[in-house]
């Protein structure tokens, strides 16, 4: 580009998105056509024999040379107190951290899991499982008793981190998990006559020296389940050689830039409260701001205002939910400090895009991406115009199609299965014990995403919907099996079909159509116990929001569900073909 195109391409970026700052990625389609992930490899630091550790490049890079005392997390917890963390703090406590699993006996690739509301200690102990070369799996602090057991098990967790007003919903499930060794509760919650281990005890007593585990790049770092049509959640299983995608995506997505505070909403129980709330922007060696508390329109201004924050990912729900508490609300706060706004999770509406540019006179970004991707593969970039309602364009090195039924590209503009070609660095390595289910992600060499969506002529990729049954509601990811597993062991449920219906504000709220057992009768009361149950379950999210008594539910004739009659009939539209449908 002439250094006059420069200035001009550069000067209309400023004008439509309100740049404030040169992008870290000036040119998207010259990146793409000279990328190689080689290139960017040697922006991470690794050991000899190509060993590495993740670890080591999120925090204890930083903890050496001239990012040692800048602010790694300011923390704000929930009572509004603040704490403030160092990069070289982060590496002495994690440090002591894995000290204190050494001492406890872990071995390489043990699962360590945490029951954690978002609090220092989880970042800290995060870090720490990986320094020992285990693998880390956090859980929603909402997550009921169900749930737990699922993780814990499937996991074969040994080691558990939890707190004083969380454990016993572990307690409640403990005796199901043969292989659950160790529990530590963080901030003396800890009852030694049950044989829990004092967390803050056994770190004072640790050393904050530590020889990092040298991992091969394909060890894992972390896991997360996550919800699909069918059966449990399944447990996505990631590598320590991600990082130098969660690296780079951080860079040139979320554009983060050495004097910024970031904030990324999104607590760690999900993939972007790891990927993007940990990993990717340390590895960056930003500050970021953790916050503890609820939502609440008030208190998360209030964030903004309080640290700066410069640049700010969340997720359409909580853009929706700002929207309605009232223009008048951020007026209240100062939020000059923001620069650059990013989203996730749900379809934006190019109502929240505009209204991020009317109120904190920048667009959202919206960005696409999956747990299983491990990070953001089609998304906007400041150095690109937005198209309100498109979720942008691809990462650099990443390929993607629309795809038909057999796995075949299908021509541009036409609607069908979004794919992706494996082997980005940090896509998943595995499901957990479960081989065959990783193998149902591939069609004729393609990932495929279970969403469907169209491309249109200048590249850009337009979300349509999932294909499959998986509700996102307020962003989070509910398989309905779940929900109908937790429904019918409910005593007044006979059967349940569960689906997602849309809903202005949460994007879909969860529905179920539940037929009672004889001799039970439908009432309000009866209705919200049994969502009170599900809720205990499963999680504060994965409830249905409406339920509605049904005398009978539509099956096929080998008596499976079928949730998309439920859906259709729920929406008003065409039934479709109903050959398979049961008939008495
Ligand atoms: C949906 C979240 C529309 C999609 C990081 C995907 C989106 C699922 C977007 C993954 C977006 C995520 N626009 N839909 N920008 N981003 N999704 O695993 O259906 O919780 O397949 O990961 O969220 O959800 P997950």
């Amino acid at each position: 580009m002439s250094e006059k195109g420069h200035q001009m391409y550069e000067a209309s970026l400023f004008k439509d998105k309100k740049l404030i700052k040169t992008p870290n990625l000036l040119d998207l389609e010259s990146a793409r056509k000279s990328f190689s992930w080689d290139k960017y490899w040697q922006e991470i630091e690794t050991f000899e024999n190509g060993k590495m550790n993740a670890a080591h490049n999120v925090i204890d890079v930083h903890s050496v040379g001239p990012n040692r005392n800048k602010v790694a997390l300011y923390f704000e917890g929930d009572d509004g107190k603040t704490e403030k963390y160092t990069f070289g703090e982060m590496a002495d406590l994690s440090n002591k951290f894995a000290n204190v699993l050494k001492k406890l006996g872990v071995r390489r690739q043990d699962r360590v899991f945490y029951f954690l509301s978002r609090s220092p200690e989880l970042y800290v102990s995060f870090i720490g499982t990986l320094k020992v070369g285990a693998i880390a799996g956090t859980m929603f602090p909402a997550f009921g008793e169900d749930a737990l057991r699922d993780r814990l098990l499937d996991s074969g967790a040994k080691y558990l981190v939890t707190e004083e007003q969380l454990k016993e919903r572990v307690y409640k499930v403990r005796d199901q998990l043969p292989e659950l060794r160790h529990i530590i509760v963080v901030k003396k919650g800890a009852d030694s006559s049950k044989g829990e281990i004092c967390y803050e005890t056994e770190m004072e007593a640790a050393s904050s020296k530590f020889t990092i585990e040298k991992m091969d790049p394909e060890e894992y770092t972390y896991m997360l389940y996550t919800s699909g049509t069918t059966g449990k959640p399944k447990g996505v299983v990631h590598a320590h050689g991600g990082i130098v995608q969660q690296y780079l995506s951080s860079k040139w997505v979320l554009d983060l830039q050495p004097d910024d505070t970031y904030w990324c909403t999104a607590d760690l129980g999900w993939v972007t409260g790891i990927v993007y709330g940990l990993m990717g922007p340390w590895a960056n060696g930003i500050s970021q701001v953790g916050y503890g508390g609820r939502f609440k329109p008030e208190a998360w201004y209030n964030v903004i205002q309080k640290y700066k924050v410069t640049v700010w990912y969340t997720a359409p729900t909580a853009i929706r939910m700002l929207m309605a508490a009232g223009d008048e609300v951020p007026k209240r706060y100062d939020m000059s400090s923001l620069r650059y706004l990013c989203s996730v999770g749900e379809p934006l509406n190019p109502e929240g895009v505009k209204w991020g540019l009317k109120v904190f006179g920048h667009p959202f970004n919206d960005t696409w991406w999956q747990t299983e991707t491990g990070s953001i593969l089609i998304t906007n970039y400041p150095c690109m115009p937005i198209k309100f309602g498109s979720m942008g364009k691809l990462f650099p090195g990443i390929e993607g199609a629309i795809v038909d039924e057999e796995g075949k590209p299908l021509p541009q503009g036409a609607e069908g299965d979004l794919a992706l070609k494996p082997g980005w660095p940090s896509m998943m390595r595995t499901i957990w014990k479960n081989e065959k289910r990783f193998n149902e992600y591939f069609r004729n060499g393609w990932y495929i995403t279970g969403d469907t969506a169209t491309i249109d002529k200048d590249g850009y990729f337009w979300y349509v919907g999932r294909a499959d049954d998986v509700i996102k509601t307020s962003g989070e990811r509910v398989g309905p099996f779940e929900v109908e597993s937790a429904l019918v062991e409910h005593p007044a449920v006979a059967e349940a079909g569960v689906i997602g219906k849309p809903d202005p504000l949460r994007g879909n709220i969860i529905k179920a159509f539940v037929m009672l057992k004889p001799g039970q009768k439908p009432s309000d009361e009866l209705r919200e116990t049994i969502q009170t149950f599900v809720k205990g379950k499963l999680a504060g999210h994965a409830y249905p929001r409406e339920i509605e008594f049904v005398d009978s539910l539509p099956k096929t004739r080998s008596g499976k569900i079928m949730r998309r009659v439920l859906k259709a009939k729920e929406l008003g539209l065409p039934i479709g073909d109903t050959s398979t449908l049961e008939r008495d």
